[in-house]
């Protein structure tokens, strides 16, 4: 029996057996997943369409980015309408018909919710605009004067997440609003009480339509540090990472608070989820004490490094924050806003995170990249808590990382002149039917980004029924992790060589190798490899299995 040399992390944490303590989550980007009407955007008749799909592929429940009214100015995280779907992505029928196709299934379906900002197209910035300084309208947002003579310069030095100032300055008057994102987003002041009761207003609106939960959006921005003091500094490091006066801000827990309480005015467990990019986990922690959020995207673990130093240290600081205020963890390796893992492993630095990569930029080496990321796939879904797949991740699916910049759309490429290259590359439509135009995305043939030539290696048709596929890999994964309930779970860590992550979870121990050499396998049944395993037992580089 081997010796256990670091703490028993329980998945459980003690707690109770709602769903998504141990659920595997899967991302759609709406406008990327399936199209069915032949105009090259996604919609949710094709999301319905691909249900059996999804079924098949064992996950517990879709999180669908936004579908709702919106001038599209950042893939529909600028919201003009809350209670409506954009006639881009079909109607409210499509909507409740999707909803009850999914649970028929037993799927449940989480959807994103954007407070922190509205779409400049929203009727309260509309009405602000129409009204003078001091109104209740522009109450609603953060409307200032402007420092200088006659209000020519901001009123602090904010910057946006997507580059240049956060302050836009109104035609003709010395206000400026702010915007932490593009000027198409104005941020909503959340010290007003009329913005709270409108949001408590619209999560009972899709409560009451059966969603089993909501992704909140910039979770850790909404409250800002009273009177906007200045601040110099940078608001966010390379990595996502935000610091300054506008974020992590004690104000917001009172708010998940009270979401907390309207969720649980409806039957049923629902949920919330944070995006919130704080350090270190114990502030993370802070969003899903249990009056507040259910669960947090864990984005350490997203922008660990392949190294099995990194990867340990973060996976126990995880699992002990969690723990500690009886939430469970979740494991993200990818989703819209970042260079697909994949390739972000095939860099010479693997694993780290680039705002985007395009022809210029070093290009990722595919095969070591997908060979690391059915690696990781083996330790991400080992884990006890919650896993998030973004979609395509589990075709293996590169990012797009040539793509043209005349068909680039994110605001961040813009906003900082091409410096960062941006989250398109990320975005690409899946490939359904690998000898298809459009590669079956589109009945017509059709897809709003192109997609590279590379992705007709990795259609959905190609890789079905091939056991050595990615596909057929994370549908193995899946299946093992319910059946030997690793989600609820413990992690042991045994010992292992320098280089090696060797834990035991229940009746499987995982072995993750993530050396550029070969290591001998410990004894037992190999259950599944990322790599083909020899007779004699040794599981080859960047390569994982799970024995029992
Ligand atoms: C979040 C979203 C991102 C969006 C931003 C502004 O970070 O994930 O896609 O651009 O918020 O809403
Ligand atoms: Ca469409």
């Amino acid at each position: 029996m081997p010796v256990q040399i670091k703490e028993t992390f329980l998945g459980k944490c003690g707690a109770g057996a709602e769903w998504w303590r141990n659920a595997v989550i899967y991302q759609i980007y709406p406008r990327s997943f399936a199209d069915s009407n032949g105009d090259g955007i996604g919609d949710l008749v094709g999301i319905s369409s691909k249900l059996s799909y999804l079924s098949s592929l064992g996950i517990d429940a879709i999180w669908l980015s936004p579908f709702y009214r919106s001038p599209q100015l950042d893939g529909g995280y600028d919201i003009a309408d809350y209670c409506d779907v954009d006639p881009l992505f079909g109607t409210m029928d499509d909507f409740d018909r999707m909803l009850r196709q999914a649970h028929d299934k037993g799927i449940k379906v989480i959807i994103d919710l954007v407070p922190n900002h509205t779409s400049s197209a929203h009727n309260w910035f509309q009405s602000a605009l129409k009204t003078p300084m001091g109104s209740a309208e522009r109450n609603r947002y953060h409307f200032r004067d402007g420092k200088g003579e006659n209000g020519e310069l901001p009123p602090n030095q904010w910057k946006s997440i997507f580059g240049g100032d956060a302050w836009s300055r109104i035609p003709g008057e010395t206000q400026w609003y702010l915007h932490l994102f593009d000027s198409s987003q104005p941020d909503l002041n959340w010290d007003n009480p009329e913005v709270r009761a409108e949001f408590e207003d619209i999560l009972r609106f899709w409560l009451k339509r059966g969603v089993d939960g909501f992704r909140v959006d910039v979770a850790h921005a909404l409250v800002k540090e009273s009177g906007l003091p200045d601040w110099d500094g940078p608001i966010k490091e390379g990595s996502g990472i935000n610091f300054g006066p506008m974020w992590d801000q004690e104000g917001v827990h009172d708010i998940y608070r009270s979401w907390n309480r309207v969720l649980k005015q409806f039957s049923g467990d629902r949920m919330l989820v944070a995006e919130a990019w704080v350090q270190p986990q114990s502030r993370l922690a802070r969003y899903v004490r249990n009056d507040e959020m259910h669960q947090a995207f864990n984005f350490d673990y997203l922008l660990a490094r392949w190294d099995a130093i990194a990867l340990k240290e973060v996976i126990n600081t995880s699992l002990a924050a969690g723990a500690h205020v009886g939430a469970p963890t979740t494991w993200v390796m990818s989703n819209h806003d970042t260079v697909r893992h994949t390739s972000r492993y095939g860099l010479s630095e693997p694993g780290s995170r680039p705002l985007g990569i395009d022809a210029s930029r070093e290009q990722p080496d595919e095969a070591l990249g997908l060979r690391r990321a059915r690696a990781a796939a083996l330790l991400t879904h080992a884990l006890p808590g919650s896993v998030y797949i973004y979609q395509g991740e589990e075709l293996g699916l590169p990012e797009h990382t040539t793509l043209d910049a005349a068909h680039r759309q994110d605001p961040s490429f813009f906003r900082t002149n091409g410096l960062e290259i941006g989250r398109d590359g990320c975005r690409v439509p899946i490939p359904w039917i690998s000898g298809e135009v459009s590669y079956g995305f589109s009945t017509a043939g059709k897809s709003w980004l192109p997609q590279p030539e590379s992705f007709s290696r990795y259609g959905a048709d190609l890789q079905h029924g091939d056991s050595q596929s990615t596909l057929e890999l994370y549908r193995q994964l899946l299946k093992l992790r319910r059946d030997y309930e690793l989600g609820n779970g413990t992690l042991t860590w045994l010992p292992s060589a320098q280089g090696v992550l060797y834990f035991e979870n229940g009746p499987i121990r995982i072995v993750i190798n993530l050396n550029d050499m070969a290591t001998v396998l410990p004894g037992g049944q190999v259950l599944i490899s990322s790599a083909p395993i020899d007779q004699a037992g040794v599981l080859p580089a960047n390569a994982a299995a799970w024995l029992k």
